[in-house]
């Protein structure tokens, strides 16, 4: 089984939750990180996981923009999605606003591994929402964004069964 890991992330931790899927799945797994490398060609893997994390409601471009450039390519495989964001409660929208329905329908895992906020790396914008996020979040009661290295493990096991 040969298996294609396509991701993007801003700060690391959709990176890192593919090295742990790496480190999960069976047989021989590719990373690559959509936005240094270009995708390699399809046709030699037997299955392909699509991630990404949320920023504003969305995931990176460069992963929905691959989603529809390959549609068809990616239901002819054994298929995951997953998302990796801060508020999972809104996760139903941000996998419609982030992959095409017919990929979510044929996806064998869909998975929401939680979010971590990187503030020491961010840029001074994105530490600011990110500051202002936490701080709601610890007003209305909302968990502030948390890793969730369990549902790794679980999209792992249901890519592997
Ligand atoms: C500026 C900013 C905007 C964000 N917007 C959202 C959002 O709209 N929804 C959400 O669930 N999480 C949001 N998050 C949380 C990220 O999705 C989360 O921190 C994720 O782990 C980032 O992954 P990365 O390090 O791979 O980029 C936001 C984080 C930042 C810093």
């Amino acid at each position: 089984m040969k298996t294609l890991v396509l991701y993007a992330t801003q700060y690391g931790y959709a990176a890192d939750c593919a090295a742990q899927l790496k480190a999960e799945l069976a047989g021989d797994v590719t990373l690559v990180d959509l936005g240094k490398q270009n995708a390699p060609e399809l046709q030699s893997y037997d299955a392909v996981i699509v991630g990404g994390s949320i920023y504003m409601g969305r995931v990176q471009a460069k992963v929905s923009a691959f989603c529809a450039a390959h549609e068809g390519e990616l239901l002819q495989k054994t298929l995951g999605l997953y998302l990796c964001c801060g508020l999972p409660q809104n996760l139903e929208q941000c996998l419609e606003t982030s992959f095409p329905a017919k990929l979510r329908a044929r996806a064998k895992a869909v998975g929401c591994f939680g979010g971590e906020l990187r503030t020491a790396r961010m840029k001074p914008m994105h530490k600011l929402i990110a500051n202002v996020m936490q701080k709601a979040g610890g007003k209305s009661g909302i968990e502030p964004p948390k890793a969730n290295p369990q549902a790794v493990l679980d999209f792992a096991a249901a890519m592997n069964a």
